[in-house]
């Protein structure tokens, strides 16, 4: 029964409803079809032995059960003859059986469970690495039900199941059957059949997207595909949740939904199903950028730009709610959507109206949403406020902010908070994403910005989204933009910021300080003078680094880093400042230290194709490279003149990709 051979002879393909070939070519318009679905048994339990499991102490006995135990309520629900029963010798004897171990290329295991409810202790585990990735536990019954695990994350990673009974009480006995891998859940806990054919379309572009050497490996991104904007970053059961707008269907913008993932650090992202999709049977076509926040009846609500069938952006939006379940891992549309629509704004016609973030300030609850009037002649945000408690009707307070510089046509993605004694307007204006910060008046509905600056330099950022943590610190993430396309993936998000405010009203960054978890061996360089010359850093190469290096400007024209140097040096990717201007892989950013900072202080993160730089927490650029693949080196150089390096340190930074 358990074996590789009954393995193949027990594939049963139920439904060829479609060629594959449709999958594969899935481009921006190919609509999602049904699928096939292959099941294969992995272990049915019928034979007398446990065959290639292992068993230990005495709850599981000799082989499976042939039906219920003496002294057993009847069991039913299982299939065929035999099932696992820990009841041998009743509820207080203990003991583990363990598969043998097999590689994971389905995303679904379905298997049949009953008995105790003990987590952790009467359960079967999915073990990966020597870690229990996935845990069910029974529910109180001798009957079993079917159960279905995701395996997405875990496509092509060896793996074992354990079955455990660690408890000698009541109920301390668990029932398995039938576990089989397959392309379709037994269980639509978290799906509808439309996810299923979005999540096996991403499990498809996986291996592709998985193998190109170009793919950063200590960014967050989906696992497979397009994925633009960062949407509602949320601390909410004991995790960081970030959702983002992502294409299942191909690697170039379409389709959007919303991909999803939780963290409980903000460094390991564990990928979930997505969450929340278009609603074709009500008309809709994309789920658009929005936030996530609680209401007053405790439901997780997701708010986002709907955008409908046939119906352009520009013109036609619509913001619509959906409500989470328990852990905010799918979403139902709420049925007095559209929450907020066009009608609000009476007269007032707003164009490309999108993108709802949501904030409190004295006891009431307010909405921002970016667009533009006048057909692109102002770029506004606009600002709403709830008139019920459970956020289910709002009223349009105006223009909250109108962008300074005729230029500018458009508003999307804002964030409005509070940081320190200042309000803070991010927005993306369809060119580098900018703050402003200033003063809200809260009763006019009014915000008078003071100060402004980039969020960013590299033209490769947009879109950020923040959040609150609890420990009262701002995250925020960016979109990172601007790779190759045609890799299977496309996209991903800076590492986790921990945006803050300087009393003159300028922005701050600085990488979440969990990241450090990532970093390997340091390796540090003592001070060094630097004269008109390229000194390379032997002992440290690498294209996944952490690097912190701080120069004392002297007499040098520019100074700075060479990185991804090939080894005559003729290539590199280079960081350097000359008093002024801060330029990373060819783009230049305005910096100017003030009088009491005398050194600047470099934080650089390399991540294959992504770098990150951080100026003295004042300047921040995130670039998309394409250096030679052994171009590994590392340098640091002064130029017309010298300049003095006070400390330099890097470090291999580890991958993190098991749980991405
Ligand atoms: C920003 C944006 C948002 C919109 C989303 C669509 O990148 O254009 O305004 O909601 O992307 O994917």
């Amino acid at each position: 029964m358990l074996t590789a051979s009954t393995r193949m002879k027990t594939l049963i393909i139920r439904a060829a409803l479609l060629t594959l070939g449709l999958f594969a070519n899935s481009s921006l318009e190919a609509a999602p079809q049904p699928r096939a679905t292959n099941e294969v048994v992995f272990a049915d339990f019928e034979a007398a032995d446990w065959g290639a499991w292992a068993a230990t102490g005495s709850a599981f006995g000799k082989g499976p059960a042939p039906g219920t135990l003496t002294n057993q309520q009847p069991v039913t629900g299982f299939l065929g003859r035999g099932f696992v029963n820990s009841y041998v010798s009743g509820d207080k004897s203990t003991g583990t059986l363990a598969s043998p171990e097999f590689t994971i290329t389905q995303p679904y295991l379905n298997f049949l469970i009953g008995g105790g409810n003990r987590p952790g202790k009467v359960c079967i585990n999915l073990v990966i690495d020597g870690k229990v990735m996935e845990s069910a536990t029974g529910h109180e019954s001798e009957r079993l039900h079917w159960h279905t695990w995701s395996l997405f994350p875990f496509l092509r990673k060896k793996a074992h199941l354990q079955i455990v009974d660690d408890f000698s009480g009541g109920w301390g006995h668990l029932n398995i059957d039938h576990i089989t891998f397959s392309d379709q859940p037994r269980v639509h806990r978290y799906f509808n059949d439309p996810i299923t054919h979005a999540m096996t379309s991403v499990a498809e572009a996986t291996p592709k997207a998985e193998s190109d050497p170009t793919r950063p490996i200590f960014h967050f991104m989906s696992p497979a595909n397009w994925m633009n904007d960062p949407n509602g970053p949320i601390y909410f059961g004991g995790y960081y949740h970030i959702y983002y707008q992502f294409n299942p269907y191909g690697d170039q913008w379409g389709h959007m939904h919303w991909g999803h993932a939780r963290s409980r650090d903000l460094v390991y992202w564990k990928h979930l199903p997505i969450a929340l999709w278009p609603s074709k049977e009500l008309g809709e076509d994309h789920v658009f950028s929005g936030c996530a926040t609680t209401n007053n009846k405790g439901e997780f609500l997701a708010f986002y730009t709907s955008i409908g069938q046939g119906k352009g952006a520009g013109d036609y939006a619509e913001q619509w709610v959906g409500i989470g379940d328990a852990h905010g891992n799918t979403f139902k549309k709420h049925p007095g959507n559209p929450i907020l629509s066009e009608k609000l704004h009476g007269d007032v016609k707003v164009y490309d109206w999108r993108d709802p973030f949501i904030f409190q300030e004295g006891g009431k609850t307010f909405l921002v949403c970016g667009g533009n009037l006048n057909r692109g002649k102002e770029a506004v945000v606009l600002l709403y406020e709830a008139l019920k408690a459970d956020l289910s009707e709002w009223r349009y307070r105006g223009v909250l902010f109108t962008h300074p510089d005729a230029a500018i046509k458009n508003i999307e993605c804002p964030n409005f908070f509070k940081l320190g004694d200042h309000w803070v307007l991010l927005i993306s204006p369809l060119g580098k994403a900018e703050y402003f910060t200033g003063a809200f008046d809260a009763t006019a509905g009014k915000f008078t910005a003071k100060e402004r600056g980039l969020m960013d330099h590299g033209d490769d950022y947009y879109a950020p989204n923040s959040m609150e943590d609890p420990q009262g610190r701002r995250v925020l993430w960016g979109w990172v933009r601007g790779f190759k396309p045609n890799r299977g993936w496309n996209g991903c998000l800076t590492l986790a910021r921990i945006v803050s405010v300087d009393p003159d009203g300028h922005v701050r960054q600085a990488p979440a300080p969990e990241l450090q978890k990532l970093r390997g061996q340091p390796f540090t360089l003592s001070a060094l003078e630097l004269n008109s010359v390229t000194n390379s850093i032997q002992n440290i190469r690498g294209e996944t680094l952490e690097i912190e290096a701080e120069f004392e400007p002297g007499t040098a024209k520019t100074f700075g880093l060479r990185l991804r140097a090939s080894d005559d040096g003729a290539q590199s990717v280079n960081v350097t400042y000359d008093g002024t201007t801060l330029t990373a892989a060819g783009v230049k950013a305005r910096l100017e230290l003030p009088a009491s900072e005398k050194t600047l202080n470099l934080h650089i993160f390399i991540d294959r194709s992504v770098i990150e730089v951080y100026a003295n927490g004042r300047a921040c650029l995130t670039k998309v490279i394409y250096p030679g693949e052994r171009d590994l080196g590392l340098g640091v150089f002064a130029s017309g003149g010298s300049a003095k390096l006070k400390s330099f340190t890097a470090w291999p930074l580890k991958s993190i990709a098991m749980d991405r």
